[in-house]
């Protein structure tokens, strides 16, 4: 089954967010999730401490670059989907992880110097393609997205369009109940109202179908 990563060398880029959402709908939906966090920073176990995680999911803690291969391998067998957070860094534990992935997702927000430091995740993935000489589907999100978008924001995406990146749509937004899952835990169904909850429930499943449907293309 298939191992998505989140990865970005930037931090503060929204992986971890991601990562956390993707998971907790792709659980809701009713897939078997396996998060490994495999960032020495821990946030996801942070996350997992603060409330007993929802159905359908598991999460492996201090995974490192010795058993990052090893752990994908062992359970992307069992009809299980791979989640992966990673440091904001380029390490060999990042690149391994990338050369397991069918799918890497790299947040970013959308101003020009987060930019600058995000595409250097495709540097990496493509160092990856290069060394196992096969493809890895790779996808930007745009992260902390205002309402209204900017001219920076239109900028960098058609920028990033003409590189041909594939954008998915709809971005994450800038949403109250987004941060506040590292606080309480759990999934935007269980934490008490932030803001507007049904905004960011439907946005954050929408950005889950988007990605499901590149699995699915791809496997
Ligand atoms: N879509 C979002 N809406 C609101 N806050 C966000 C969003 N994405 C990330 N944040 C906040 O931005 C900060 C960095 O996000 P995080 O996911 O930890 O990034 P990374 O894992 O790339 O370092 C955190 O405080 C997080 O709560
Ligand atoms: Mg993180």
């Amino acid at each position: 089954m298939p191992t998505i990563v989140v990865a970005s060398p930037k931090g503060g880029a929204g992986k971890s967010t991601t990562a956390v959402l993707l998971g907790t709908e792709l659980a809701h939906a009713g897939a078997e999730v396996v998060m490994l966090d495999c960032d020495p920073n821990r946030s996801l176990s942070l996350w997992a401490d603060r409330s007993p995680l929802p159905s359908r999911i598991q999460l492996l803690g201090d995974v490192t670059e010795s058993d990052i291969v090893r752990t994908i391998k062992q359970h992307d067998q069992d009809g299980q989907i791979v989640l992966v957070d990673l440091e904001g860094v380029a390490s060999r534990l990042v690149s391994r992880a990338i050369s397991q992935a069918d799918l890497v997702i790299t947040p970013m927000r959308a101003t020009t110097l987060d930019a600058t430091v995000g595409v250097r995740a495709l540097q990496l993935i493509a160092e990856e393609e290069e060394a196992l000489d096969r493809k890895i589907a790779h996808a930007v999100v745009f992260t902390m997205t205002k309402g209204v978008k900017s001219r920076q924001h239109s900028g960098i995406e058609a920028s990033l369009t003409e590189q041909g990146v594939d954008l998915i749509e709809p971005p994450l937004m800038e949403r109250a109940a987004f941060s506040a899952l590292f606080e309480f835990g759990g999934d935007l169904r269980t934490m008490p109202a932030q803001g507007n909850m049904e905004a960011a429930r439907e946005n954050a499943a929408l950005f889950a179908q988007a990605v499901y449907q590149r699995l699915v293309r791809n496997v």
